[in-house]
């Protein structure tokens, strides 16, 4: 399955999605925008209407990569974003067949704020993230609004596995 992107912003062709644009060019890629899919606020119930969450996580679960796509929002991921990764909680409660299969996956954060630097606290907690779910973190891509990438080597690891040809 191609190499899937959620994309995090709370605009319409803002930073992020230029950013995210750039980064796969040319290569296959999914994007499944946050703002378009129903995704219901985590429930410690987990009693939830029909939302796109399992389907997306589904997704995940046969793409060789899958990009988090985020606007720094105070030192943060984005709300959206944020709102999308709290329902992962879901995975180790009542989804854990699902969760399991995450495992070995390959995640990436690609992230666009305004500082000139990173937000390295943002990169700690996703690789954490990625840590609890088992799956590798291959990088954290981050850029000034949509501008040049601040590590091309990053941009560039990305770029090899949104190429890679799936062989197993
Ligand atoms: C609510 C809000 C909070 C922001 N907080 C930060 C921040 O903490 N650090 C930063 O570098 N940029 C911050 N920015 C700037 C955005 O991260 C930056 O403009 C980004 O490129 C916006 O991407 P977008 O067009 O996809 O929303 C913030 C912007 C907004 C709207």
């Amino acid at each position: 399955m191609p190499p899937l992107a959620i994309l995090g912003s709370a605009r319409r062709g803002g930073h992020t999605a230029q950013l995210l644009g750039r980064l796969t060019a040319g290569q296959p890629c999914e994007v499944t925008d946050l703002l378009d899919a129903r995704i219901g606020p985590f429930s410690y119930a987990q009693d939830y209407p029909p939302d796109d969450f399992l389907p997306v996580v589904r997704r995940m679960t046969a793409a060789r990569l899958t990009i988090f796509a985020t606007p720094v929002y105070w030192y943060s991921y984005s709300a959206v974003m944020k709102n999308f990764i709290d329902r992962f909680s879901d995975l180790v409660l009542t989804q854990q067949d699902l969760g399991r299969q995450l495992r070995g996956r390959k995640f990436a954060l690609m992230a666009s704020g305004a500082d000139a630097m990173p937000e390295r606290s943002l990169n700690i907690v996703f690789e954490q993230f990625c840590g609890y779910l088992g799956a590798k973190c291959v990088a954290c891509v981050y850029a000034r609004e949509a501008g040049p990438f601040y590590d091309p080597a990053a941009a560039e690891l990305v770029r090899v596995h949104l190429e890679k040809i799936e062989t197993t």
